[in-house]
């Protein structure tokens, strides 16, 4: 048996050719099967119907709808959305964008690795890479300021394997080349990733600049209404699979 309620998942492909405001609305947006309704409802289930033998069913898959912590309806539409506006291939989106911002550190980082970090960056950032990351994990960081570009290079070692920025930092506003930042980076064989909260789409897309994942606090502009919480991390396919 097939499983349903994955023909009601959103057509990532669907809204390409679309002017970024009509695509504002309608990414990521499916007519609900049951009643027609031409705006995707909330969906509020916690799990999903399962097919008669579950058992090649992988339970990691965050495509297939089974339990809403992996993947409920609600995120895979905010994901296409949110991909499709950032010209992304995949996003994940979490519950604030401090979560969006560990999974990123917790997906890429192991112990005894290196970071280069803005020295002007979200507190919790900071405090991660100052406090937690270090002394609980062994992950050492060195903060630069991400506007000079040497100190960026200089600051790269053998085990750099990210280096992390806000576009616009919050809160003096320092502002990151991206695409030179993801130059040293890549010459490096390291990722970047660029907390995008300050410049939504289409204001700036950090993929397009070359940064590897793109993360938003969506608590902030891109909710738009201060009525909400929620982060996203962008990027391409394959690494969503790591
Ligand atoms: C640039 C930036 N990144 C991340 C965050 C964290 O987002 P949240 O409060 O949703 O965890 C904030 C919050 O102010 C922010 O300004």
């Amino acid at each position: 048996m097939a499983i349903r309620n994955m023909q009601q998942r959103p057509d990532k492909d669907q809204p390409a050719s679309l002017a970024f405001d009509s695509q504002a609305v309608h990414a990521g947006n499916v007519i609900d099967a049951t009643t027609g309704a031409i705006r995707t409802p909330i969906v509020m289930a916690n799990s999903y119907r399962l097919p008669d033998d579950p058992s090649s069913l992988d339970w990691s898959d965050s495509q297939t709808l089974f339990y809403t912590r992996n993947s409920g309806h609600n995120q895979l539409c905010l994901e296409r959305k949110l991909a499709a506006m950032e010209r992304g291939e995949e996003a994940a989106v979490f519950s604030t964008g401090v979560a969006a911002l560990h999974s990123i550190f917790f997906t890429f980082l192991k112990s005894g690795d290196h970071v280069v970090v803005s020295d002007v960056t979200y507190e919790a950032v900071w405090r991660l890479f100052n406090e937690l990351l270090p002394e609980r994990y062994g992950i050492e960081a060195t903060f630069v300021d991400i506007s000079d570009l040497a100190a960026v290079r200089e600051a790269v070692r053998p085990n750099t394997k990210l280096i992390h920025a806000e576009t616009i930092a919050n809160p003096t506003t320092k502002v990151a080349d991206v695409q030179a930042i993801a130059k040293i980076a890549h010459d490096a064989g390291a990722m970047v990733s660029i907390d995008a909260t300050f410049t939504p789409p289409p204001m700036f897309r950090g993929l397009e600049h070359d940064a590897d994942l793109v993360v938003h606090a969506l608590t902030k502009y891109i909710n738009g209404h201060g009525d909400a919480m929620g982060g996203a991390v962008i990027g391409r396919a394959e690494l969503s699979a790591v």
